[in-house]
């Protein structure tokens, strides 16, 4: 079967309103494998005939079930090792000096299953330099199925062996059946909530370290600039946002300097030299 594109433009056009997920020609494919189980456990003969009745029911549920099964939740442990390694050695000891004691926040903003908000968890508590400075990550997602997953803060062995080293599993997470459980030493200092980056954000307060990882690419360059705008709005003025390894803001939103020195897509707001001098965190050329 071949999704009908009647039901593919309707599906196109709700992910995009609802999500700025940009799904173009050539994605039906996409769309047919991810919605088939839906459209299975619907008792639906086929997508054509699920879609058809989610369009003309359009209850909420249904309709967000739709916008979920087509959101990519790809994620690992410490993907792409760098950024959490720059974390480590650089971002964080440099904050805990500028802080002198106060709390340090950290917000995932497209965290998925948790891997990323955990990795940044358990980066602070092997940091020396935060000895004495407490860290709160708060990690968000559209998907209420990937929140609920973060929140069990469970793993198969599967998910465990990506990413995540054996000495830092031994250390920070407790066996769960057959799969592993992130310790509550860690879990404590994580929370999760639903927030959708195209809307408004919540009153969350100011983060000191934004990660903002491989959620950008599946949007058009206009909803990136608005997102990127209000980001800036909460970060810290000598906080950092974390890109995803191939993420670069050249082109996009020049309210952007990229640290120097670093091969990770690490960018801090870019002002103007006073405040270059207020920070003491080094920028260089994208
Ligand atoms: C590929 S994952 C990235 C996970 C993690 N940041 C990483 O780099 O490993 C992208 C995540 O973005 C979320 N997402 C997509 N559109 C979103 C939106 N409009 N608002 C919030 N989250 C969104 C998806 O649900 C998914 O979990």
């Amino acid at each position: 079967m071949t999704i009908s594109a009647e039901a593919f433009r309707f599906v196109a056009e709700l992910v995009r309103a609802e999500s700025a997920i940009v799904l173009d020609a050539g994605k039906e494919y996409l769309v047919e494998s991810r919605l088939s189980p839906l459209a299975r456990a619907a008792g639906a003969p086929d997508v054509n005939a699920y879609v058809g009745d989610v369009a003309k029911r359009r209850t909420p549920t249904a309709l967000a079930a739709v916008v979920e099964a087509l959101t990519t939740n790809e994620t690992s442990w410490f993907r792409d090792a760098d950024p959490f390694a720059t974390l480590q050695n650089r971002i964080l000891p440099t904050l805990a000096a500028a802080r002198g004691g106060q709390r340090i926040r950290v917000w995932c903003a497209a965290c998925s299953s948790g891997q990323e908000p955990y990795s940044v968890a358990i980066t602070a508590l092997e940091t020396p330099q935060l000895a004495g400075t407490s860290v709160e990550v708060i990690g968000t997602d559209l998907s209420q199925e990937m929140l609920a997953r973060a929140r069990a803060a469970e793993y198969s062995q599967l998910e465990i062996n990506r990413g995540l080293p054996a000495a830092t599993l031994v250390k920070h997470f407790e066996r769960s059946g057959i799969g592993w459980r992130v310790r509550p030493s860690v879990a404590a200092t994580v929370s999760f909530r639903p927030l959708n980056l195209i809307r408004p954000f919540p009153a969350m307060g100011r983060f000191d370290v934004i990660f903002l990882r491989n959620v950008l690419i599946y949007f058009d360059a206009q909803t990136k600039r608005d997102i990127l705008t209000r980001v800036r709005k909460v970060l810290a003025p000598d906080g950092v946002l974390f890109l995803g390894a191939a993420e670069m803001l050249t082109g996009i939103d020049d309210g952007w300097e990229r640290l120097s020195g670093e091969r990770s897509s690490i960018y801090r707001v870019r002002s103007d030299a006073d405040a270059e001098a207020r920070t003491p965190l080094r920028t260089g050329a994208a």
